[in-house]
C-alpha cells in the first residue's frame, strides 16, 4: 500500500480528494466489498485499486478488482483497475461493454506512472466521464476556471484534512471567518469570493461551480451504515434532475417553495434561476419564496450559499435553516401550506426511533398499523401534508415505491388523493453511493380527474440530460 500511496502521490493526488482507501461497494443493497483504494474524478470512480502482498497473487487479485469494478456499477463499471502485487502493477481498461458479452477488461501497456498521471488518465477515461458527464454538466467556461480554482485551493489545503472537513473550511472561508487561522490556501478565495455573497453581482457561474465541488461533501467517508452519508441519506443530486423537476413542476413568482431535505440547495437554486429566467422576477422577492431545511448543519451553509450566490445580498431573506423536515408542522407553529414542493429526500430505513411518528399525525409513515417505517414513505407523506390542495410536488424517490408488494395499500391511497403527471426511471449509478434505482415523480395534490394521462418513461445513461429536457417541455406543454 505504500507503494501504491507514493506513486498516487508523485503523480500529484491527494488523499481524501482524489483517492481513498477501503472504499466500500454495496452489491445491490445487501452484500458489501471493500476496494483497497479508489481514485476519483470528484465523486465519481476512475480507478479502483487492488493490493496483494505477494507477486504470486496477482490472478486473486485482479479477479477481485474485475468483480469490485463491475459491482459499482454494472451498468458502467469502473473503468481502470491496477492490481499491485508485490513489487509488480498491472493496469486493466475496460473496452465498451458488449451487452451480450458483458464487460471486457484488457490489460494496458505501461506502468501506473505513465498510465495514470492526470493528462493521460483523462484520455483513457475520458469517454466514461463523458457518459457520466450528464451528471457533471457545466454551464461554460466560466464555469470550469471557477471550479479550477476552487479545486486548486482544496489540493492546498493540509493532508491530514477529509474532504467534509476541507468544504466546511471553504464554507467559513466565503463566509468571511476572520479566524487568524485561516489557511493560506483559503485566504484568495475568502477575499476574492466573499463580498459576492454579501452583496455584489449575481454570478451563476461561481454558484454552480461552487456547487460542484460540494458535491464531495455528499460523498461517504467511513465503511458502513454508520457512515453519516449512509445514514441519512446525504447524497448529491445530480443537476440535470433538479433542473427536470424544477421545470416540470414550473414555480411561478409568489409561490411558496419548500425542499425539505436540501442538501447542496439544487432544488431551491434551480426554482430561483427559473424565476428569473422564465418570469423575470425580482431576486429580492425571489428569497422570501423560497424555504429550505437540512438536519445537517454544512448541508444549510452549502444551500445559503449556493443561492445566495445566485440572489447575492438577499441572503437575510432566505428562509434556510437546520431542522427535521420530518417534524416542520411541528416545530414551526407557523408554518402555512407550501405552493411547490421539490425535494430529494433520503430513502431507506428510517435510523432513528420513529414510533412516535404515528402521534404526529403521520398515516403512512412509522411502526405499526400497517405504517412503513421508511424515509420514503414519511417524506413523501411529509409532502402532500405541507402541500396546499392544488398544489405541484416533484420528488426524487426509490422506483420501489410503485413495485414493493408491502406498500400496496399505501399506494392505493397515495394514488386516489393524488393526480400523478409524471413518472420518470433514472439510470442506476446516478446516484454513485448507493444501488437503488431511482425516478423522478411530478404530482399534483388533488384527486385524479377521470381519463387523467400519465408520462411513463425511462431515461438512458448517455443521453439523459437531453431525454430529461424533451420530457420537461412535455409536461409543461
Ligand atoms: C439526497 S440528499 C438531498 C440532495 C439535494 N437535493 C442536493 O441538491 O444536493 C438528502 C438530504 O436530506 C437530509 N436529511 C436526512 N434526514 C433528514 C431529515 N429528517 N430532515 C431534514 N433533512 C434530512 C440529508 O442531510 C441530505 O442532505
Amino acid at each position: 500500500m505504500t507503494r501504491v500511496r507514493q506513486t498516487l502521490e508523485r503523480l500529484g493526488y491527494t488523499e481524501h480528494t482524489d483517492f481513498d482507501y477501503e472504499v466500500e461497494i454495496r452489491l445491490y443493497g445487501v452484500q458489501r466489498l471493500w476496494a483497497d483504494a479508489v481514485l476519483w474524478d470528484g465523486q465519481i470512480p476512475v480507478v479502483l485499486i487492488e493490493v496483494e502482498g505477494r507477486e504470486a497473487d496477482a490472478p486473486t487479485g485482479w479477479a477481485e478488482a474485475r468483480l469490485k469494478a463491475i459491482a459499482w456499477n454494472p451498468e458502467d463499471p469502473i473503468p481502470i483497475i491496477w492490481v499491485a502485487a508485490g513489487q509488480q502493477d498491472r493496469c486493466y481498461w475496460a473496452v465498451e461493454p458488449d451487452r451480450r458479452a458483458g464487460v471486457c477488461y484488457v490489460a494496458l501497456d505501461g506502468q501506473p506512472d505513465q498510465l495514470l498521471c492526470p493528462d493521460r488518465l483523462a484520455t483513457l477515461v475520458g469517454d466514461y466521464l463523458r457518459r457520466q458527464g450528464a451528471y457533471l454538466g457545466h454551464s461554460g467556461a466560466g464555469e470550469l476556471q471557477y471550479r479550477q480554482i476552487l479545486l486548486d485551493a482544496f489540493r492546498g489545503l493540509s493532508s491530514s484534512w477529509d474532504d467534509h472537513r476541507r468544504c466546511q473550511a471553504l464554507l467559513n472561508a466565503l463566509h468571511g471567518s476572520r479566524s487568524r487561522r485561516l489557511p493560506n490556501a483559503l485566504r484568495g478565495i475568502a477575499e476574492r469570493f466573499g463580498p459576492i455573497l454579501r452583496g455584489g453581482s449575481a454570478d451563476p457561474a461561481l454558484a454552480h461551480a461552487f456547487r460542484w465541488l460540494m458535491r464531495r461533501y455528499m460523498r461517504p467517508l467511513r465503511p458502513g451504515r454508520n457512515d453519516p452519508v449512509r445514514r441519512y441519506g446525504r447524497y448529491f443530486t445530480p443537476s440535470e434532475v433538479v433542473q427536470f423537476l424544477v421545470q416540470a413542476v414550473d414555480p411561478k413568482p409568489g409561490e411558496r417553495i419548500l425542499d425539505f431535505a436540501c442538501g447542496t440547495g439544487g432544488f431551491l437554486g434551480y426554482a430561483a434561476r427559473h424565476l428569473m429566467e422564465r418570469y423575470g422576477a425580482d431576486p429580492r422577492n425571489i428569497a422570501g419564496q423560497l424555504f429550505g431545511y437540512d438536519r445537517d448543519a454544512t448541508c444549510v451553509q452549502i444551500t445559503r450559499t449556493f443561492v445566495g450566490l445566485l440572489l447575492p445580498g438577499f441572503q437575510g431573506s432566505l428562509n434556510i435553516s437546520q431542522g427535521d423536515g420530518l417534524r416542520l408542522h411541528r416545530n414551526d407553529r407557523d408554518l402555512q401550506e407550501f405552493d411547490v414542493v421539490l425535494s430529494n429526500p433520503p430513502a431507506g430505513d428510517l435510523p432513528e426511533n420513529w414510533e412516535r411518528l404515528g402521534q404526529e399525525g403521520y398515516q403512512w409513515a412509522g411502526r405499526g398499523g400497517g405504517r412503513q417505517n421508511l424515509y420514503e414513505v414519511a417524506f413523501l407523506e411529509q409532502a402532500i401534508r405541507l402541500t396546499q390542495e392544488g398544489g405541484r410536488i416533484g420528488l426524487v424517490l426509490p422506483e420501489g415505491i410503485w413495485t414493493n408488494a408491502q406498500l400496496r395499500t399505501l399506494r392505493e391511497q397515495f394514488l386516489s388523493r393524488v393526480t400523478i403527471r409524471a413518472i420518470v426511471g433514472l439510470p442506476r449509478g446516478v446516484f454513485p453511493f448507493t444501488p437503488s434505482k431511482m425516478c423522478a415523480v411530478v404530482f399534483e395534490k388533488h384527486r385524479p380527474p377521470r381519463g387523467v394521462e400519465v408520462l411513463l418513461a425511462e431515461v438512458t445513461r448517455p443521453k439523459m440530460s437531453e431525454q430529461l429536457s424533451v420530457l420537461a417541455r412535455q409536461i409543461g406543454a
